[in-house]
């Protein structure tokens, strides 16, 4: 019989916010081809990778998200043109944001992943599942645990 622990096995909850053209439908594959990854991810399909402000970033932080994935097409294939250039623009202003208030800058992560590199898709939720792991919980979960809990409003990431 295994040994009981006070500490429970730490679960990350990351949200992925997957571009509509491109990595969603590479999750997609990924189901359809019976590649499993971590269900600790939380996938909110954008239209465009350009179109996840920093602000979607820090407000899913501030909720308690462990990590946060953005995904989407590479530059060459975006259908707006430009969405996914201007997404690595303000991926490298976010991290510096982040990083200034104090969150470890392995919990955010860029990705470019076209529909048909499924495995990527399923590569990249793993290891981020597995970095976050060794990070431990987000600072805002420690304090959220200590001060109390979201209001029912901002429950969706606990569902
Ligand atoms: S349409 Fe996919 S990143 Fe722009």
């Amino acid at each position: 019989m295994p040994k009981k622990t006070n500490k429970p096995d730490f679960e990350p909850r990351i949200v992925v916010f997957a571009c509509n053209w491109c990595s969603y439908p590479a999750a997609d594959s990924a189901g359809i081809n019976r590649m499993q990854y971590p269900p600790n991810v939380r996938i909110i399909r954008t239209m465009c990778m350009g179109r996840v402000n920093p602000s979607h970033v820090l407000k899913a932080l501030e909720l308690g998200a462990d990590g946060v994935l953005v995904s989407g097409c590479h530059f060459a294939d975006c259908h707006y043109s430009f969405g996914a250039r201007k997404a690595a623009e303000q991926y490298k202003r976010l991290e510096a944001v982040v990083r200034i208030l104090g969150f470890e800058k392995e919990r955010i992560r860029q990705e470019f992943i076209s529909a048909a590199e499924f495995p990527k898709f399923v590569k990249v939720v793993k290891q981020m599942v597995d970095q976050v792991k060794k990070l431990g919980p987000s600072p805002v979960k420690k304090q959220i645990e200590k001060i109390g809990t979201f209001s029912k409003t901002e429950t969706a990431l606990e569902a």
